[in-house]
């Protein structure tokens, strides 16, 4: 039977600082061996989801290279179908299936024009994709875990939706500052650390200089 949701792990790679990426959008933040720690860990979950930004800055693949395994599937929160048809994810969709969630703000222009490429198109909400629609619509496809790979802004929604089951944080060993770097979470944040979300730390692993936190919904 169908879960009502898959389950969903955030996963990131920040500073110790709290960030991302620099202010200039620079994320070369792991280590190849915490790189590889993220394809081993890529190749046992059905999904990869990240938000545009994510794929407009770093021009990411999504795949498992770095180990022998399967490819997820690679779902783009992308609103209004913007995403470049010079983008790696694009270039490869033929080979490694791939969603595309949009809103009904889409132009017909770009949904014609993603129509025509090997993959497949969500419509999900007005405005906004609808996250909770998303998950439900993924589970329906016998997607059962879903590796959150950001960016802030996307971790943020699925944090106040409170939809987040399991978080793999690498610390790694820069301090990077500046006030308009993307953090591990974005958005408008809580007001209190009372009404924040906490989780439970469930291991440690220590992988030369970085820390790669495992921690569990409470
Ligand atoms: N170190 C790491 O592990 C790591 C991992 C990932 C990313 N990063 C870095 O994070 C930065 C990007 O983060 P970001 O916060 O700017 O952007 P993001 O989270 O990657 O993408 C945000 C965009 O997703 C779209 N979106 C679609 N549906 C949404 C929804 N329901 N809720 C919210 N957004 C939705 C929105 O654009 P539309 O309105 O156009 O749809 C929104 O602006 C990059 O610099 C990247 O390098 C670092």
């Amino acid at each position: 039977m169908a879960k009502s949701k898959p389950r969903v792990i955030l996963s990131a790679a920040v500073s110790l600082d709290g960030k991302i990426a620099s202010r200039t959008g620079d994320s070369k933040l792991s280590s190849k061996k915490d790189k590889m720690r993220l394809h081993k860990l890529r190749s046992k979950v059905d999904a990869i989801l990240v938000g545009r930004n994510t794929i407009q800055r770093d021009d990411p693949q999504l795949t498992v290279r770095l180990i022998k395994g399967k490819n997820p599937t690679r779902i783009i929160l992308d609103s209004q179908g913007t995403i470049s048809s010079k983008s790696r994810i694009i270039k490869t969709c033929k080979k490694v299936p791939t969603i595309i969630a949009v809103s009904k703000k889409i132009s017909k222009k770009n949904l014609l024009r993603l129509q025509k490429l090997p993959l497949e198109i969500a419509i999900l909400g007005d405005k906004k994709i609808n996250i909770k629609k998303l998950l439900q619509y993924l589970s329906k496809q016998k997607i059962n875990s879903v590796l959150l790979e950001g960016g802030g802004t996307i971790n943020w929604e699925f944090l106040n939706e409170n939809l987040i089951d399991e978080a793999i944080i690498t610390l790694t060993p820069f301090l990077v500052g500046g006030k308009d770097a993307t953090t591990l979470v974005q958005g408008k944040g809580f007001s209190t650390i009372a009404s924040s979300k906490k989780l439970r730390l469930k291991r440690v692993t220590r992988q030369g200089d970085e820390l790669v936190l495992n921690y569990f919904k409470l």
